[in-house]
């Protein structure tokens, strides 16, 4: 089998390093790849919003089954059109992607199918906006509605920040388009977990859970980034947890995507809060979490391209998904100026004396006379091990022999604190 991976991220080289352990596979191929990626699959450089040079290439290499990492194709609608050719796409319709592409649309879903979620309100109007911060307490929460790189939620604690963010984003556009219209929303206290599932017709099955580190600094302190770390299993979200989760947003969702008739055989991402009262959802993703996929599939067992194509074809069961019970964790080592600017070009020392049963998943990176820099989030630091304490002593001795000019990291991953397990701390 030709398996195509659409993506740069180190979310990307994990599937497809999960990708090369099945029996059927023949080929890899990425677009665009990155450094390490493309030492198991061949690398071409095409736009990512450029569907029909996407579609073409698929065509003429003859691929039988994509992968997409990043939700920005998914949301152009590349599963529709590689569905009109009969190409195998793992993802969801450009329709129900929207789930990710629109925060209000998510939140207007979940009202309708009674989700928990935070209170919100929605505007694309600047004096009304204004306004409307009436019906809320500080510290509270505004979005631009569209795709901003994972930039368009700030959290502001008074009226000045709550102003400026609401001109930065109607008025100046600070996300462009993403932004012609914002939500405000209800802050929630508690304790985040990622909970990706299988969408596949009728069924929603729940992947093993992982807790993602956003902030900058150990502590959860600093600026939110794309995620600095990773752990699985995230022990919150227990089985009696779980299975309030499942009653409550699991089959609420099932039935809005087939009341709305939204096609999706993909993975539903759902980032939740969780406090003394139970989970809420923060956000809707259409694809892989990033990194929640490298600490995750580590610990799947099951063969990935059967998990694929029995989810696009929709025989897939949770009879199918073998996990391991070891623990998973992984500290992300990011470029000096991230998540402000970051610096490339900076040559990577060390790779080569990595232990041989660390998994080194590369994001910005490039061959260039050896391995160098190539954006913010650099190289994913990933090891299973029989605990979660030993996992993290093994990433962090690895971590100690590389090194590139301005490379940061937390110290802190795989570190549990009683807040991260136990929700009735919140009590
Ligand atoms: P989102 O992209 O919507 O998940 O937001 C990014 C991050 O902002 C989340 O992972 C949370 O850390 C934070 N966040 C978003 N919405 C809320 C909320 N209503 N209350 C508290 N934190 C939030
Ligand atoms: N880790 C969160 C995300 O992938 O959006």
């Amino acid at each position: 089998m030709r398996v195509l991976v659409i993506g740069s991220g180190a979310r990307e080289h994990a599937i497809a390093w999960k990708l090369l352990q099945s029996p059927k596979v023949s080929k890899i191929y990425a677009i665009p790849g990155n450094g390490g990626i493309s030492n198991i699959a061949e690398c071409t450089n095409i736009q990512l919003d450029d569907i029909d040079s996407l579609l073409e290439f698929a065509l003429k290499e003859s691929i039988d089954l994509t992968i997409v990492g990043p939700e920005g194709p998914l949301v152009d609608g590349i599963v529709d059109k590689f569905n009109e050719k009969g190409l195998k796409i793992f993802g969801p319709c450009r329709k129900a992607a929207m789930l990710e592409g629109s925060k209000k649309y998510a939140k207007e879903f979940m009202m309708k199918y009674q989700i928990p979620t935070a209170k919100y309100v929605a505007y694309h109007d600047l004096d009304n906006a204004i306004k409307g911060l009436e019906e809320f307490t500080f510290p509270l929460v505004i979005k631009a509605d569209g795709l901003a790189a994972g930039k368009g939620v700030i959290i502001c604690s008074d009226k000045e920040e709550a102003y400026e963010a609401l001109r930065g984003i109607l008025e100046n556009k600070r996300f462009g388009n993403a932004g012609n219209e914002i939500i405000i929303e209800e802050f929630l206290e508690g304790t985040e977990a990622s909970l990706m599932c299988l969408v596949a017709g009728n069924k929603i099955i729940p992947l093993e859970s992982a807790k993602d580190h956003k902030r900058l600094l150990d502590n959860d302190e600093g600026p939110n980034t794309g995620g600095m770390g990773c752990i699985s299993p995230n022990k919150i979200l227990d089985s009696k947890l779980m299975a309030e989760i499942k009653v409550k947003i699991l089959d609420n969702v099932l039935n809005g995507l087939q009341n709305e008739k939204l096609d999706f055989k993909g993975i539903l991402f759902i980032g939740l809060m969780i406090n003394s009262v139970g989970a809420k959802v923060l956000e809707f993703n259409v694809r892989f979490g990033d990194p929640e996929t490298e600490v995750v599939l580590p610990r799947l067992e099951s063969d990935i391209v059967d998990i694929f194509i029995k989810t696009i074809d929709g025989t897939i069961c949770q009879e199918d998904l073998i996990w391991s019970q070891k623990s998973c964790v992984c500290t992300v080592l990011a470029s000096g100026g991230y998540p402000e600017t970051c610096e490339k070009d900076r040559a990577i020392s060390g790779l080569e004396k990595v232990d041989r049963d660390v998994l080194v998943f590369h994001a910005g990176t490039k061959k260039e006379n050896g391995i160098k820099t190539n954006g913010g989030r650099v190289l994913a630091v990933t090891t299973l091990a029989d605990s979660l304490d030993e996992g993290r002593k093994k990433v962090y001795e690895n971590i100690n022999k590389i090194l590139f000019d301005g490379m940061q990291y937390r110290k802190d991953i795989g570190i549990e604190k009683r807040k991260d397990w136990c929700y009735e701390s919140f009590l």
